[in-house]
């Protein structure tokens, strides 16, 4: 095997930038696929906390590629911190950044636009990030979406700005903003994106195949999760991107052939940011405590994530959406800090999130023999393999796996690199 895809297979936030930095160590080219700096991968690398929005887990390797497929959607002056900031920790310093010339631009005025929507009290709340986001996909969909291969045709970025421009200013109006897409400073500062990007643009598919020819070891790193996709999740409560394993192909440019692995990466419980349905969510005292053990707060905006049991139904979707081949599962040591367990074993009414959606699902949860106590976060977390693991965690790890009928290939106890349990090899 010499390609392997790791994806969000709950809401997103289970833990891919730990997982795919790992990973990322037996890789050559690590390539993201989907999204943009809505994503807040948190790496933490000899005890150094690193948060990365843009730029693939592989950054924290010399010499390993990272690649930004033409599904992504780029702010390029969060990209410029980013480098930076990546710079100041002695990392990214070889030419190790590649971004396709497919990808598409994030411009002030969609962050603002996003923004204005989302403060809008006759709007529907989606809770986006406000990065954007959504309106750089909607551009791209209504094709006046601006790429970064238009940055480097100056006629042609005025063209497609001027495009914007009239598309967006009436909608800036309506909102009652004095905001307008101010086409001759983003054609300035455009300019001086250039120098710095223009180099490292490409054709990323064919960058894929060059390392998949000569044998190299590709790793596709994905963001947000399967329930945040735009086509399979819980829409119109998404993302506006591919986020499941499909959104490899249509992100990167290549066909699913050349995808020999997917892994999905659950936490032990559930976690959601944003509106949307969400089942299993604890309120109370109960939410609380799962979010204080798991320091359950956004990486990119900060807001307090909302908290829950494992919900094996949406997580079982999740793995047929993806066909996925592995499941990881993280943060296993933040539920010994809890005295009781319970899982979501099915909804109410034999409801079917596949086919009924998630809208009036109501969780059937059963007990489950927990492992919290003094001591056992630290024993489970100093674990190193699963036989060092509580039997009532590897009980667990089997109920999960068996329903949803997929094998456990790796098992994260914190956040550290050392803190993780590999069950069965990547490549
Ligand atoms: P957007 O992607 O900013 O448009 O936000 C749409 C929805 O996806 C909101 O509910 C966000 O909270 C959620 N979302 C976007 N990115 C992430 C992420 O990386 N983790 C968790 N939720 C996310």
């Amino acid at each position: 095997m010499s390609t392997l895809a790791v994806v969000g297979a709950q809401w997103g936030d289970e833990g891919k930038g730990k997982v795919v930095d790992v990973l990322a160590a037996e890789a050559d080219l690590v390539a993201r696929f989907a999204g943009g700096n809505n994503a807040g991968h948190t790496l933490v690398v000899d005890g150094v906390k690193i948060v990365t929005h843009l730029v693939p887990s592989g950054c924290t390797y010399p010499g390993t590629r990272c690649l930004l497929g033409a599904g992504m959607v780029i702010d390029p002056e969060v990209f410029a911190e980013e480098i930076a900031q990546l710079r100041t920790h002695g990392l990214l310093e070889q030419d190790e950044l590649r971004v396709s010339l497919d990808a598409h631009v994030i411009f002030e005025f969609h962050r603002e636009l996003d923004a204005l929507r989302e403060d809008a009290s006759t709007a529907q709340k989606i809770g986006t990030t406000r990065r954007g986001i959504g309106p750089a996909y909607e551009a791209k969909v209504a094709r006046r979406g601006i790429r970064i291969r238009d940055l480097l045709n100056p006629a042609r970025l005025r063209e497609r700005l001027e495009h914007n421009k009239r598309a967006l200013d009436p909608e800036f109006a309506r909102f009652g903003s004095d905001r307008s897409v101010n086409i001759d400073a983003l054609c300035e500062a455009a300019a001086k994106w250039v120098d710095w990007i223009g180099p490292m643009t490409c054709d990323a598919g064919a960058e894929v195949l060059d390392f998949v020819g000569a044998g190299k070891r590709v790793l596709f790193e994905g963001a947000q999760g399967a329930l945040l996709d735009v086509d399979h999740g819980t829409y119109p409560y998404v993302t506006s991107s591919s986020t499941i394993a499909g959104g490899v192909c249509t992100g990167l440019g290549i066909g699913p052939t050349l995808i020999d692995g997917v892994w999905g990466i659950t936490k032990a419980y559930t976690t959601r940011v944003g509106a949307g349905p969400f089942p299993t969510k604890l309120d109370g005292e109960q939410g609380d405590r799962i979010r204080a053990a798991g320091g359950e707060y956004g990486a990119t905006t900060g807001r307090p994530r909302d908290c829950g049991w494992l919900d094996l139904p949406a997580l079982r979707l999740a793995a047929r959406r993806n066909g996925l081949t592995g499941l990881v599962v993280t943060k296993l040591d933040v539920l010994a800090q809890l005295p009781a367990i319970e899982i979501c074993t099915r909804y109410q009414d034999d409801l079917d999130p596949g086919r009924d959606g998630f809208d009036d699902a109501v969780p059937v949860y059963e007990p489950v023999a927990g492992w919290g106590g003094a001591g056992w976060a630290e024993q489970v977390s100093a674990a190193r393999s699963l036989e060092q693991l509580p039997k009532a965690v590897r009980a667990y790890l089997d109920l999960v796996s068996d329903y949803v009928e997929v094998p456990i290939t790796l098992v994260s106890i914190g956040p550290d690199r050392e803190q993780t349990i590999r069950l069965t090899p990547a490549f």
